[in-house]
């Protein structure tokens, strides 16, 4: 089976080649692999974010295995030739419209969360985000109004279909697990959430064992950190997931420890931490591998078939956390490479 290695920026290209060495550990020469420039380091070797050559090779892989992208220094170039559109554009062109982010805490995190441990021990749900579709895909611009102003827009929309297909990812994800679905949106205020809403309703029929509630946003952000125990699965749109899994992921302990899955709908997938570049720490070490780690493990229990190479991975996370490691994000010192060196310990 052929992986595509996609490192990218900043601490991208330093987790990636951690999360590589637990793979070889685990699955030696059951897995290859192609490496190929993405983001910046795209643009400065094929002047694009996502060179062809890599978009063919994230196509012909089995899977993607995705670092970060982004750099201060391309916050100036176009739109479409900043970093971030490598992300946006493999999830659009490998239609990988559902990411999975799961933020469970390991009880050894508990005094790293910042919620107080009786409240954060609770935490395990998954995040359903649709990656496809909403403000991040519409026409967008700045142009100028009568008046002679500059006007910045993004037009959000989803069409029944979109969230039709998101819902039921969400429904079965629900099922597999406790049975809890909460989707959310701002309904309230917004036409595209009341129809994300009507459809969530209308697919519901199909799912009557799944206890379906849903929540406003605003709300959604207060409860996760009020009492995250309460869900199971959220589903919701693009730009309210990418919120919701950032916020999550401190209430398990550290942006550095959230793995995610972006599925199209044969379970092929990219694999990915949440986290971005990290500019501020990139090159000094101290980038926490772990949600990477845990990526690679999502890898190969969804799009691989190797469950149990995926317990293992996880179970030696536990125990390199339970032994202590602790990089800075967790308020330790252990370094990238002595944290896998744990991990592979564990092993
Ligand atoms: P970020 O996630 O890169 O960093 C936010 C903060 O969390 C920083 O203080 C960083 O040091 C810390 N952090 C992140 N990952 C860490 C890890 N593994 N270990 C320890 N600390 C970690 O978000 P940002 O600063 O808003 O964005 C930086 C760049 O990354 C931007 O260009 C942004 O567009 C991009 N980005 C890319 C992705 C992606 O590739 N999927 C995701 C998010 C942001
Ligand atoms: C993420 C990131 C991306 C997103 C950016 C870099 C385009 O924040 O993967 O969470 O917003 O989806
Ligand atoms: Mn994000």
């Amino acid at each position: 089976m052929l992986i595509a290695l996609l490192p990218g920026d900043g601490i991208g290209p330093e987790v990636i080649v951690e999360a590589r060495r637990v793979l070889d550990a685990v699955c030696g020469d059951a897995l290859a692999y192609e490496e190929a420039p993405v983001g910046a380091a795209g643009y400065r070797a094929e002047g694009h974010p996502l060179p062809p050559a890599t978009l063919a090779l994230a196509k012909r892989a089995d899977a993607v295995l995705f670092g970060a992208v982004g750099d201060p220094s391309c916050d100036g170039l176009e739109r479409h030739l900043r970093p971030e559109q490598a992300i946006l554009g493999l999830r659009k062109e490998l239609a990988l419209f559902a990411n999975l982010r799961p933020a469970k805490l390991f009880p050894e995190l508990a005094d790293a969360s910042a919620l107080r441990p009786e409240v954060a021990k609770a935490i395990d749900l998954m995040i359903v985000r649709e990656t496809n579709g909403d403000v991040y895909f519409g026409e967008k611009g700045i142009r100028t109004t009568p008046a002679g102003r500059r006007q910045g827009y993004d037009i959000m929309s989803y069409d029944e279909d979109e969230v039709a297909r998101i819902a039921r990812v969400g429904f079965e994800t629900a099922k597999a697990r406790r049975g809890k679905l909460c989707s959310v949106d701002k309904a309230n205020v917004l036409e595209t959430s009341q129809l994300w809403r009507d459809v969530v309703i209308e697919i519901a029929a199909d799912y009557p064992e799944i206890e379906l509630s849903h929540m406003y946003v605003d709300n959604a952000a207060m409860q996760l950190v009020r009492d995250p125990g309460q869900f199971d699965v959220i589903v919701t749109g693009n730009l309210f997931g990418d919120i919701l899994s950032d916020q999550a992921s401190m209430c398990a302990g550290s942006i550095g420890m959230l793995p995610s899955a972006t599925l199209d709908v044969n379970q092929k997938g990219l694999y990915e931490p949440i986290h971005g570049s990290a500019p501020d720490i990139a090159g000094q070490g101290k980038a926490n591998p772990l949600a990477t780690i845990l990526s690679a493990a999502m890898m190969l229990r969804y799009s691989l078939g190797k469950d149990a190479a995926a317990d293992r991975i996880e179970a030696a996370v536990a125990a390199a956390l339970a032994a202590g490691h602790r990089t800075a994000d967790l308020g330790g010192t252990t370094t990238t490479r002595d944290m896998a060196d744990a991990v592979l310990a564990a092993l």
